[in-house]
């Protein structure tokens, strides 16, 4: 500071000439509050709280809040469906392009086999990803069980046409692992989700149970400023949870969520995509898991994991709805929605909309129906301007080419500050 001083002085005294007047002004007013904030310390500090409280009062405004969701299952290797249904779903415009319409898409996983559009479909999926963040939007994306067996060397539902676009074996191993793919896998795919319906739980996949840093930080922020998260119990489950499969009653890493299982699954991604890549099976032997692979790990890839368990789709109804309450509470979540398990006239939606499976064998492989998930989440407030009360609401829809069915609509008023910034 003292440098930028002595230079400062030396430039515009030295060559007046040079400067023009409102250059020379703002160097005055720049040298008076440098001045200032040497003399009296204490006015830095007055300046930046006034500027943090006047940010803090414009986000605590009462500003209606709105996001809308969708999701979409399984696509198995089918272009063509895939844009169908992101098309009707007003993700895409009529050139394929982002629309803006949407805040969030998140796909479920299964994009690869049985048909002969991988590489198309996870290009899409890039493209859709990079177009998004610029205009706000956001897609989260899981890998399902399917693109994990092509990574295992599991390659018993690769169609030989797809394996053609890819030039050869050899090629789509390279592809898978160290290729585009791969690496898109590995930074841009996870097993599970956590997504926020309203922004003051934090960003997609804040972790539930909140960290104790969190929670001091909430903490302090009480102090500071008298205004606080006190009645935000309300709020504290307000997000979805997506994987694959299924998220187990019984399955030990569910929390913290979703960081617990996404950690095992980018460790474990790891190993098989740094390993020697074993020859395709069939026909040869099921290659396994790596060495190394440790039992978490492989408890993530079996059948009571989140990319294979089918317990929500398949157990009676008195069953799912007497085990999905625990799962919520421990997830932070209020749904929890999932693929994997085809229905191929509906998206499946069981106790009241608690539990939804989304794959209905969208891919030509099936001939199922082709169907996307939408949530849109309102907060609006109500009552005076000093009032703290909001109307709180979700409508869960399923979106086919022909029709639209609401699957749930929960309405609720809830009381607290709730600040989002605008965008
Ligand atoms: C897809 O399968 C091949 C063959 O085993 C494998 O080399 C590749 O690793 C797999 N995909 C990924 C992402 O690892
Ligand atoms: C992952 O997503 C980011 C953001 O869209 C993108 O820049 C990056 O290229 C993607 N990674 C891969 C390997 O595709």
């Amino acid at each position: 500071m003292t440098l930028y001083l002595i230079y400062t002085l030396k430039l515009h005294l030295f060559i007046p000439a040079m400067t023009t007047w409102p250059t020379q002004r703002q160097i005055i007013t720049e040298l008076t509050t440098f001045a200032r904030h040497k003399l009296w310390p204490w006015t830095t500090d007055a300046d930046q709280f006034e500027k943090e409280l006047e940010y803090q009062q414009e986000k605590a405004t009462r500003m209606p809040f709105s996001r809308h969701i969708v999701a979409v299952g399984d696509l198995h290797g089918d272009l063509p469906n895939a844009r169908r249904v992101l098309r009707f779903s007003n993700v895409i415009d009529d050139s394929g392009d982002w629309s803006g319409e949407v805040d969030f898409l998140v796909q479920t996983g299964d994009i690869i086999d049985r048909g002969d559009d991988t590489i198309l479909l996870f290009t899409l999926m890039e493209n859709l990803r990079s177009q998004a963040a610029e205009v706000g939007g956001t897609v989260l994306s899981h890998l399902g069980n399917h693109e994990w067996m092509n990574a295992t060397g599991d390659w018993r539902y690769v169609y030989p046409s797809e394996l053609k676009t890819f030039g050869s074996i050899a090629a789509r191993q390279r592809m898978i692992t160290t290729g585009r793919i791969g690496r898109a896998w590995a930074q841009n795919y996870t097993t599970a989700s956590r997504l926020p319906l309203h922004p003051s739980i934090g960003p997609p996949n804040t972790a539930y149970p909140p960290t104790s840093s969190a929670l001091h930080f909430q903490k302090e922020d009480n102090l500071d400023f008298g205004i606080g998260y006190t009645d935000n119990k309300a709020m504290s489950h307000a997000a979805l949870s997506f994987v694959h499969g299924g998220l187990s009653p019984s399955y030990p890493e569910l929390t913290p969520f979703p960081s617990r299982i996404n950690e095992l699954s980018d460790s474990l991604l790891a190993k098989l995509q740094r390993r020697p890549q074993p020859p395709p099976h069939p026909p040869h032997p099921y290659p396994g898991l790596p060495q190394g692979t440790t039992v978490e790990e492989a408890r993530l890839y079996n059948s009571n994991g989140p990319l294979w368990y089918r317990g929500w789709a398949m157990e009676d109804e008195e069953t799912v709805c007497s085990q999905v309450d625990a799962v919520l509470q421990k997830t932070g979540t209020r749904r929890m929605i999932m693929g994997h398990t085809p229905d191929f006239h509906n998206i499946q939606s069981r106790c009241n909309g608690k539990v939804i499976i989304i794959d209905t064998g969208i891919s030509h492989a099936y001939g199922g129906v082709l169907s996307a998930l939408s949530i849109h989440y309102t907060l609006k407030p109500v009552g005076d301007a000093d009032s703290q009360r909001w109307i709180e609401k979700e409508v869960v829809s399923a979106l086919y080419s022909d029709r639209q069915e609401i699957l749930a609509s929960d309405e609720r008023e809830v009381v607290g500050e709730f600040w989002h910034d605008e965008s």
